[in-house]
């Protein structure tokens, strides 16, 4: 029954030949991703994810955008939050996010997002936002700022991927358990409501990667580790690059090959093997018999190269503000247009008297 009325509200809205135009031809994906605006992107968030972004705009409709309102679940400090959320925005762009074929947009400039997560986080249960180890984790770690945004984060992060009716959320492993969550709010609300949502599924990318730290190859990558030897940032000079790589943590073995318990050597072939496009089978025939000092200059070498368009991209579009401040509003303008007919029906179905 439920499900007849939430189909026949679609039809409405599109009339009879919208929906016969779209069974007729396959319907484009949606793909919607954050990131947070706390630093530059390092080698694993370029590998893990941004790089994939861009690959997926040719087949996917895809909406990227920066969560600077997750950023305030900790304490940041203004002027910084300000310049790191351009930043971000630029980085996305520089890094082939084009903003001509993907939906780009920084969170807090699109209304929607607050209000439908206010609404949502009235179908959060209490138990399940306790359960979730980032909140776990992240009060454990800010004791001195446990509030309630960082207990009501994944209700946010539900409403900007709700907000979009995305097919994909191509997300992290520390992110499942949030993506998870929004699933259960799906199923909930349109449990109660009609098809209101379309249920999300993680994506998982042909090449996905786990990059990890340069000096403790067992620990994820990550650009708030204390030690700078351990990551390389999108923004990091040529000779920058090389160093870390050149100090990198491997074993005591010669010998450049894939194999379990060589977490180091692992770690430098993977990002080897993504940047190159070489098979590890590849790699190994080619490092055969030179050692690992030749094979972690090579590796510094391949990510540098591969990272310096993306760097120059960077500084040329941070030397005109003009032009990102029109793509941000654009892409905003854009984002508050097709989130709002969402915000609008779940208005309505919860029972808020339309003004
Ligand atoms: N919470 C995500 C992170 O810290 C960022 C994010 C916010 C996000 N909203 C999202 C990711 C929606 C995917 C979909 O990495």
């Amino acid at each position: 029954m439920k499900e007849e009325k939430g189909l026949k509200e679609e039809k409405d809205m599109k009339g009879d030949k919208g929906m016969e135009e779209e069974k007729k031809q396959e319907r484009k994906k949606v793909i919607l991703s954050g990131i947070q605006p706390t630093g530059i992107f390092t080698l694993g968030n370029y590998i893990g994810a941004i790089r994939n972004w861009g690959t997926m705009q040719e087949e996917y409709h895809c909406a990227y955008f920066v969560a600077d309102l997750h950023s305030l679940t900790v304490r940041q400090e203004p002027a910084a939050l300000r310049r790191q959320s351009l930043e971000a925005f630029a980085l996305l762009l520089a890094c082939g996010i084009d903003p001509e074929k993907s939906l780009v947009f920084i969170q807090s400039h699109v209304h929607s997002h607050a209000e439908l997560s206010w609404i949502l986080s009235c179908y959060s249960p209490f138990g399940a936002l306790s359960r979730m180890t980032q909140f776990k984790d992240k009060s454990a770690r800010h004791a001195d700022n446990v509030n309630a945004g960082l207990f009501t984060y994944p209700a946010l992060m539900a409403a900007d991927i709700l907000l979009y009716q995305p097919d994909y959320v191509p997300v992290g492993e520390d992110q499942r358990q949030h993506l998870e969550f929004t699933r259960d709010i799906v199923e909930h609300f349109n449990g109660i409501y009609g098809n209101v949502f379309r249920m999300p599924e993680a994506y998982i990318p042909k090449t996905g990667a786990r990059v990890m730290s340069l000096q403790d190859p067992t620990k994820k990558m990550s650009k708030s580790d204390t030690n700078p030897n351990a990551f390389i940032t999108i923004l990091d000079e040529p000779n920058v690059i090389v160093n870390k790589f050149r100090r990198a943590v491997t074993d005591s073995e010669t010998e450049v090959c894939f194999r379990e318990g060589k977490d180091g050597i692992n770690n430098l072939m993977t990002i080897y093997s993504v940047i190159t496009g070489l098979s590890f089978e590849q790699i190994e025939k080619d490092f055969a018999g030179r050692g690992y000092g030749d094979f972690k200059a090579e590796v510094g070498d391949a990510v540098a190269e591969k990272l310096r368009p993306i760097r120059e991209n960077f500084a040329r579009l941070m030397q005109d503000k003009a032009y990102l401040e029109q793509q941000y509003r654009k892409g905003a303008e854009k984002a508050a247009a097709i989130s709002e007919r969402t915000l609008a029906k779940v208005k309505k179905k919860v029972g808020l008297l339309m003004p």
